[in-house]
């Protein structure tokens, strides 16, 4: 039997994928009248012509940021080093606050904060430099040099983007760890990273409750030999312990210090920052990004998906401690001049409609989140966003996961107000910036897909043995040809790096070596790519592999369904079953579950077909979830095969969900 199943997953390369979706959304003509791209021929000649000569279209787009030296070589590959716009020397803080200072822009807002009390703050470009310059000046003060790494503790606050920036002013690489994150998680970054120094907070407002973030940090710091100095914001009237000789005031540091500071020149290929992000096994991994190339790209990228306009107010509702915050909050919007919408705490606080709050007052045009929101806002019901007059918004935007068509269908009527189109936007912490998406005034949008590469972006979906798939035939995501904003490597670990990403495909003598994603994905017969999810969320059911993102997607479709999860256990006849573990929205209340569960298999086999029906439905309240809101299948897996739960839980938003559930499975 376990033979057996080792050789049908040998077998098995083939990922079948029955997804059917066939509503299309053509951008609405007057979007597409004043966007950057405006017709579909127009994004197919600016495809061709970047496919024809893919450095040189980056080469352009790279003209678009401020060099001090131009660059000499536009692209060096070692398989599977990058480097790009080798010789040119950039920095980034200069490209997203010195540039605009002689503009117009001066005066600008850079930054509309909200905290979550409801207090608020607004940061002009010429402000937030002057803060960013003084920070800068503050860590030259602590002795952090060029090189050094700096981790960064802090909740949503303006004070943690100027900190990103003084470090990038700086040419130190900054290490995000979000602020949700525990002492332990912090302890292994900063370890992992050999960070000099320290810049957190007392404490964060979340739900109405206080983060106490520099606390954790204390406990953290007793094992971490490399800091030398903690820098602290206080953000609340907390009373904090503070270490003489180590740690510092914020405000102290920043008072004496000056507001002229000169960006450092850094060469392209200098290390800009290191971000964490789980693998599917082990210790987390330290992404490295660098200047030039991911500057290119992120600023390329916020520009066309998001059809940036100078009069937009921009809300995307990540936290800086995610890529999405560093280079959708952070870098992109500030190099194109747009100003942001800063908000610090939970979208339920103090009633489920603070976003929609936000987005009336400050008449909101853009709003970028993720398909687990969505599915909250729909969990919490239509009234909240209808309360609020939403006429503001012109584009929504989507990352994380695949987007149920669902919850794409309830975004694009009850808060896009069935005018505003919608970019589901692929990309990974690895790519640095968006791969796969829509741009919004060209591309004719299907609900679930993230349709097709950008410009000047090479991937491709194929079989294990490197053969491309035909139409609709599932198989994996590979990027076949570098491109700007690639990781660089795991820090400290180019033979990690090497093992995750480009062991697939291996180089070898007739092949080039792709980048393989991790993602199993399906080309549909207009070219459009549709995520499957993970392959590791991939599972194999009487010689078919499913996607578990389609069958929870069908499930999600059913009117009393709030989330699902889907899982597979090892079954003698099939392989393996199928196991769902159901969130039900408040609808359901009163609802014969045991009836339920049979309706609910049956709408899958409806949905799908018959092979997807879940062998099992479990209702849970709650479904285990890391704190950016992924759903860990990993856990459900151990559940239903074991019974309980071994493997490591420390990126568990709520530890009490696992408890709730295995009790759930001793009944
Ligand atoms: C993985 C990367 C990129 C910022 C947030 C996540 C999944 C991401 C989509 C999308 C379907 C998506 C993929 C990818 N993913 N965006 N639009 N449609 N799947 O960053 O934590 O590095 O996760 O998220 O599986 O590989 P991340």
């Amino acid at each position: 039997m376990v033979l057996a199943m080792a050789k049908a997953k040998e077998e098995s390369t083939r990922i079948s994928s029955v997804m059917n979706e066939h509503r299309m959304f053509p951008p609405p003509k007057t979007f597409a009248r004043s966007s950057h791209v405006g017709s579909k021929t127009a994004l197919k000649n600016l495809i061709d012509a970047a496919s024809a000569d893919i450095v040189g279209f980056w080469e352009e787009q790279a003209k678009d940021i401020v060099w001090f030296a131009p660059w000499k070589k536009p692209f060096v590959w070692k398989h599977p080093l990058a480097q790009w716009f080798v010789g040119g020397t950039t920095n980034a803080s200069m490209n997203c606050l010195d540039r605009h200072l002689g503009t117009w822009r001066r005066t600008k807002a850079a930054i509309i904060w909200e905290g979550e009390p409801g207090d608020t703050r607004t940061l002009t470009y010429q402000q937030l430099h002057s803060e960013v310059c003084k920070a800068a000046n503050a860590l030259l003060g602590l002795g952090v040099k060029k090189g050094d790494v700096v981790a960064i503790y802090m909740g949503m606050v303006p004070e943690a983007v100027v900190a990103m920036l003084a470090c990038a002013r700086i040419g130190a690489t900054h290490n995000v760890v979000f602020g949700g994150f525990s002492s332990e998680a912090l302890r292994e970054r900063i370890n992992d990273s050999h960070a000099v120094l320290l810049i957190t907070q007392d404490a964060a407002w979340r739900r109405g409750e206080l983060v106490h973030l520099k606390a954790a940090a204390d406990v953290s710091l007793k094992a971490c030999k490399s800091v030398k100095h903690v820098v602290v914001l206080q953000r609340t009237s907390e009373r904090t312990s503070m270490k003489a000789g180590r740690d510092h005031w914020w405000h102290e540091v920043l008072a004496g210090a000056s507001r002229v500071n000169e960006p450092a020149k850094l060469p392209s290929e200098h290390p800009l920052f290191i971000l964490y992000t789980s693998g599917s096994t082990g210790k987390p991994k330290g992404i490295l990004h660098t200047t030039g190339g991911y500057l290119t790209q992120v600023a390329y990228t916020t520009k066309m998906v998001f059809d940036l306009r100078d009069d937009d107010v921009y809300f995307c509702t990540a936290d800086i401690g995610w890529v999405t915050g560093h280079s959708y909050i952070v870098y992109g919007p500030l190099m194109n001049g747009a100003t942001i919408m800063m908000y610090e705490g939970a979208p339920n606080w103090p009633e489920p409609d603070r976003f929609w709050d936000i987005i009336e007052r400050n008449a909101v045009s853009i709003f970028y989140t993720a398909p687990t929101a969505i599915r909250a806002f729909m969990k919490w019901g239509e009234s909240w966003p209808r309360k609020h007059d939403l006429s503001s918004l012109r584009l929504l935007g989507t990352v994380g996961e695949p987007i149920n068509p669902e919850a794409w269908m309830w975004y694009h009527s009850v808060i896009g107000g069935e005018r505003c189109p919608i970019v589901d936007t692929w990309w990974q912490t690895e790519t640095g910036a968006i791969m796969i998406s829509p741009l919004p005034g060209a591309t004719v949008t299907k609900p679930g897909t993230a349709t097709k590469p950008l410009p000047g972006i090479l991937v491709d979906v194929v079989q294990k043995d490197g053969t491309s798939c035909k139409a609709n035939e599932g198989g994996l995501l590979v990027v076949k040809h570098p491109w700007p904003s690639m990781l660089r490597t795991i820090y400290g670990n180019d033979e990690r790096y090497r093992e995750a990403y480009w062991s697939e495909f291996p180089k070898t003598r007739s092949h080039p070596g792709w980048y393989f994603t991790g993602d199993g994905a399906r080309r549909d017969k207009d070219g459009y790519i549709w995520i499957i999810g993970r392959v590791d969320d991939v599972v194999n059911v009487s010689g078919h592999r499913l996607g578990t993102a389609e069958i929870e997607s069908a499930l999600v479709s059913h009117k009393h369904v709030a989330e699902a999860a889907v899982v597979a256990r090892p079954d003698e006849v099939k392989g393996n079953a199928l196991v769902a573990f159901v969130s039900l929205k408040s609808s359901a209340k009163g609802v014969n579950l045991d009836k339920l569960r049979e309706e609910l298999r049956n709408h899958v086999a409806d949905e799908i077909g018959h092979i997807a029906k879940p062998d099992e439905v479990r209702f849970a309240d709650a479904l285990p979830k890391t704190r950016s809101g992924k759903i860990m299948r990993r856990l459900l897996r151990e559940i239903v095969v074991g019974g309980s739960v071994n493997g490591d839980v420390s990126t568990l938003e709520d530890a009490g969900v696992l408890e709730r559930l295995r009790l759930n499975d001793d009944e």
